[in-house]
């Protein structure tokens, strides 16, 4: 039946753009079996949370034979995207970090177990994941070396000069205004200091080109999960934002061929296995596999990211303070 109450809630979330709405109320379950925000319960500190859209060059894709352990394959996924980034950072022992946008705080167990930074300091808007994070870095014994703080990544409550990497993992695509962000990365890296980022944007210019009616729905979709339309850039524009903000030998390396078809199908194994999970006899496995099949069968324009938030560009961002 059509809800008012629900559309309008929807109009609202995409007015508003607003990300601590965004992932306190509307992020699902984003792998079946893991719950919803207002399900989480922290009980080992280890149970993941990630919230990535996944690095899936080594890793097992989702396809018709494996749909059941979608859970797990996008996990490891997930997990193989915060790799990428500590390896553009060459992260190392004696590094000062400053993680932006860190979700539960998966990235930071996984930077402070396997490559061991000195410190690392997280920022998030979002108080929920910033209780939840504190909560498994105390269960894992890592809050003498992570420390997570509730702020913003465009007013970050931090000296000039103090960190040697910031990182931001699929995160900066929301801040409001990213640009802000990059003036703040740059403000409080010590010379020589690395900034490094997984982002979405486009290869070339998307937006102009388009009709009124394709304008808005992109608009919609984009203000739903809180991607305001400031940080709708190209790559050469970010470039040049990161260089107007100081930053030397900037570059993104396109990971989106390794992002997005793959993700498109594990979400269309999710959707499924999930319904089935939550509502048994809702779905039958037989169903997932054809929803998964014909997911690997789209072009590269047809798929979600493209057709809703026409971001047709994934990279990984690397820029250092001179
Ligand atoms: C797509 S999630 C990525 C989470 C995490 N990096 C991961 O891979 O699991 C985006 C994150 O950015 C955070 N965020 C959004 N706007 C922010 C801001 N202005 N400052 C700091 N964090 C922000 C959200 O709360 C969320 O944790």
């Amino acid at each position: 039946m059509f809800n008012v109450m629900q559309v309008a809630r929807q109009l609202k979330s995409a007015v508003l753009a607003d990300p601590e709405r965004f992932y306190t109320n509307e992020t699902g379950a984003w792998v079946t079996g893991l719950p919803t925000p207002q399900e989480i319960r922290v009980s080992t500190g280890r149970e993941p949370f990630w919230i990535n859209l996944g690095y899936w060059r080594d890793v097992e894709r989702v396809d018709e034979t494996n749909c059941e352990r979608v859970g797990e394959l996008f996990m490891a996924a997930q997990a193989q995207m915060a790799h990428l980034l500590a390896r553009t950072a060459r992260l190392g022992e004696r590094d000062s970090v400053l993680d932006c946008g860190f979700g539960y705080a998966d990235q930071d167990i996984l930077w402070a177990e396997t490559y061991r930074p000195a410190r690392i300091v997280g920022v998030n808007v979002t108080p929920k994941q910033v209780d939840i994070g504190r909560e498994r870095l105390r269960l894992t014994g890592l809050d003498g070396v992570v420390k997570l703080e509730l702020g913003s990544a465009t007013q970050l409550p931090f000296g000039a000069g103090e960190f040697d990497v910031v990182f931001a993992l699929e995160s900066a695509m929301h801040f409001r205004t990213r640009g802000d962000f990059l003036r703040e990365a740059f403000r409080v890296l010590r010379p020589g200091g690395r900034l490094v980022m997984a982002d979405m944007c486009q290869k070339t210019d998307r937006e102009s080109g388009a009709g009124l009616r394709r304008r808005l729905r992109h608009r919609y979709w984009r203000g739903r999960i809180a991607f305001p339309e400031a940080n709708v850039w190209t790559t050469q524009r970010y470039v040049s934002e990161l260089r107007h903000a100081g930053f030397q030998l900037a570059r993104l390396d396109s990971i989106a061929s390794d992002v997005y078809p793959a993700v498109n199908t594990a979400l269309a194994a999710l959707r499924g296995m999930t319904a089935a999970e939550r509502q048994p006899g809702s779905v039958t496995v037989a169903k997932v596999r054809e929803d998964v099949r014909r997911a690997r069968q789209m072009e590269f324009e047809q798929l979600q990211w493209l057709t809703l938030f026409n971001c047709d560009e994934y990279a990984v961002v690397y820029a250092e303070k001179p």
